[in-house]
């Protein structure tokens, strides 16, 4: 563990804000209380949290079956995730209220309430049945930011369809690959989405990867949204309006088995290709409600924005399946931060009175960088939380977020969690916890989380090793799409019947958490996954590249920017050359995957045994100097790549 930094940062601690802990969700009794009732009957602990917070149709009989690596939560229960975010809402006074509050990159406005948010659903429920959609059938959403995206969602989540939701900024040789693996009947699109005042082509990607491949696809369903022009098929295509205008707002929901597939959605992983990671419905749904209305200390009176897109795990737990089962406002915003000015967030937060606001470090970076005039020159006196998520957060920014964001006033909840998890894992409880910069602080109640070393032992408060999580927990991911072994290996062929969870961590005196960052070959990107061999198949598949290695160099805004190191086999090795190969890895995956950086060499540095040395390359990139090279094969290239480096 030699690369994970173990060197304390001067450490300055906040209190719970008094007035603040007087009205929070959970107080610090009830927060006791919680810990030691998981520590006492597990089964029973979540049992009861189930029964409390779900909505069952029929309540369910075992509360887990645990055969690692597979789990099965609340064992015979039935429930529907629609019901749970909306139907139950509409025989409350919430029925007006505004459930979701939705604003367009060039200003338009949507507000949905509960009652209209259901009526949607219900017609695009009965859209696609009278598409032949069934319980089970995989339907992917490749959208922008707009309401029809969470009507989708929860549509498919009504009707038992799994979701895939494919970020919008992918390449249409990434919704292919995702969507050939999971054999997706149905794609909802639209012809496009603004991104600082562009029109993103969204219609036309998904006709290039159905033109390459993608023979389960029936339909393509389009909404709307920018009126570019747009290829059509007339066998194939439909208006999303044409199709719902013809539905009735009634739609009798199903009740579906606890453990029924709610969706899938592909993260990077060690391998080229993202792995499809599957939650079920009631586990997920009791901890995304649960931990929004703890850590986010979700009220009746609150608006809440997450500014994540709903192509990320965070969108789909925190804008809207966590919020909506609890009844809250959430705010949904298409387009960038910085359109038409660097200030559109607070904006955003001024004009609509935001009080939670959850964002990703480099976010907060970039509003660093960008200066303290935006974020003054707004009333931002409404926030009252502040969340981070994405990647470790640094004590700078964490201060400034504090200081400038939420005059010294308002709690920030640095929240540790994954794709695979499903919601929050270590997080502070704003009434409760003592927060660190820099630190997620402390597991959730009933999750229990450790730092190990390489045979599995824990490791001394202080010391670097593995973040593993030992017990399931009912929103972890129930298997890798197709790929059952691949799900065993990832996260269960380490340590036996521990959750590996791919990140160095250490553990200080007060027991709280430091995350390191990935200790596999998975590269943070302004918060986005991207696997290290995903972007080298990227290179590799250009005609001039023979071989490329990719690693992270630690950047200033985006946490970590991608070096390519690649060996060309014919052409030059010149600034056109690198443009033509960043432009080829932006075709490839998406503009998110480009390089910052390519270096040419004529020969990588490789073991005896013919693997790529990456921690070689890392130092190089980070212009460290180099760890030991004594299992390099052919010295000289190392001296020929830090010679480039001194170019
Ligand atoms: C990183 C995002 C430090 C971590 C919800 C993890 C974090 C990966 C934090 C998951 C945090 C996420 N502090 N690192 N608060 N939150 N990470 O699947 O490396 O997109 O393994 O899920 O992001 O990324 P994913």
């Amino acid at each position: 563990m030699a690369d994970i930094e173990t060197t304390l940062i001067e450490e300055r601690s906040f209190d719970p804000n008094e007035a603040f802990a007087k009205d929070a969700n959970l107080s610090p009794g009830e927060y006791t209380e919680l810990i030691s009732a998981a520590d006492q009957d597990y089964e029973n602990f979540w049992a009861d949290l189930a029964r409390k917070e779900l909505q069952w149709t029929t309540d369910f009989e075992h509360t887990l079956e645990w055969s690692p690596p597979f789990s099965k939560w609340f064992v015979g229960g039935k429930l529907n995730m629609s019901v749970q975010c909306l139907d139950q809402h509409l025989k409350s006074w919430r029925r007006n209220k505004a459930a979701i509050i939705w604003e367009g990159e060039p200003g338009d406005q949507v507000t949905l309430t509960y009652a209209q948010l259901h009526a949607e659903v219900c017609k695009f429920s009965n859209a696609m049945e009278s598409l032949g959609i069934q319980a089970g059938d995989r339907v992917a959403l490749y959208m922008p930011m707009i309401p029809e995206l969470a009507i989708a969602v929860l549509a498919c989540a009504r009707i038992g369809a799994p979701h895939s939701v494919i970020f919008g900024g992918f390449a249409p040789k990434a919704i292919r690959d995702r969507v050939e693996d999971a054999q997706c009947k149905l794609i909802i699109t639209a012809d496009g989405g603004w991104r600082r005042g562009e029109v993103l082509a969204l219609k036309a990607n998904v006709d290039e990867a159905l033109d390459s491949g993608c023979p389960s696809v029936e339909h393509v369903v389009v909404v709307e949204r920018t009126e570019n022009p747009v290829r059509w098929r007339e066998d194939r295509d439909i208006w999303w309006h044409e199709l719902v205008d013809q539905q009735s707002t009634r739609h009798d929901p199903k009740a579906f088995d606890s453990e029924h597939p709610l969706f899938i959605l592909y993260t990077s992983g060690t391998t080229g290709l993202p792995k499809g990671v599957v939650h079920a419905t009631a586990g997920y749904a009791l901890w995304t409600k649960l931990t929004s209305k703890w850590v986010f200390d979700l009220k009746d009176e609150d608006t809440y924005w997450c500014t994540a897109d709903i192509g990320w795990i965070t969108g789909h737990s925190y804008i809207i399946y966590g919020p909506l089962q609890n009844g809250a406002t959430t705010m949904m915003y298409e387009g960038a931060p910085n359109y038409p000015a660097e200030d559109r967030y607070w904006d955003i937060c001024e004009r609509h009175g935001v009080s939670i606001f959850y964002t990703a470090p480099t976010a907060i970076r970039a509003f660093m960088k960008w200066g303290d005039a935006h974020p003054m020159s707004h009333d931002l006196s409404s926030i009252r939380l502040l969340g981070t998520v994405g990647e470790p957060i640094n004590p700078e920014a964490w201060m400034w977020y504090r200081t400038v964001i939420g005059k010294d006033r308002c709690p920030i909840v640095d929240t540790w969690w994954q794709t695979e998890t499903g919601g929050m894992m270590i997080a502070p409880i704003p009434g409760v916890t003592t927060t660190v910069p820099g630190s997620a602080t402390a597991p959730l109640p009933g999750i229990d989380a450790a730092v190990v070393d390489a045979d599995g032992m824990e490791v001394e408060n202080g010391k670097g090793g593995f973040l593993v999580i030992r017990k399931p927990w009912p929103s972890m991911l129930r298997n890798v799409w197709g790929d059952p072994e691949r799900f065993q290996s990832t996260y269960y062929g380490k340590y036996e019947g521990v959750y590996f969870a791919g990140d160095g961590a250490r553990r200080d005196e007060k027991g709280n958490f430091w995350i390191m960052g990935r200790i596999d070959d998975v590269i943070n990107v302004s918060g986005h996954r991207l696997g290290t061999m995903e972007i080298e198949s990227a290179l590799v598949s250009h005609p001039n590249i023979c071989e490329a290695a990719v690693v992270a160099r630690p950047d200033d805004l985006k946490g970590q920017a991608i070096v390519a190191f690649v060996t060309l086999i014919s052409g030059d090795a010149d600034s056109k050359m690198k443009e033509e190969l960043q432009t080829h890895v932006a075709n490839e995956i998406g503009a998110i995957a480009k390089p910052a950086e390519i270096r040419f060499t004529d020969a990588l540095p490789k073991t005896r045994s013919g693997k790529i040395m990456r921690r070689l390359l890392t130092d190089i990139a980070a212009g460290r100097e180099v760890g030991d090279t004594t299992t390099l094969e052919d010295a000289s290239i190392l001296r020929r790549l830090k010679s480039d480096d001194d170019e």
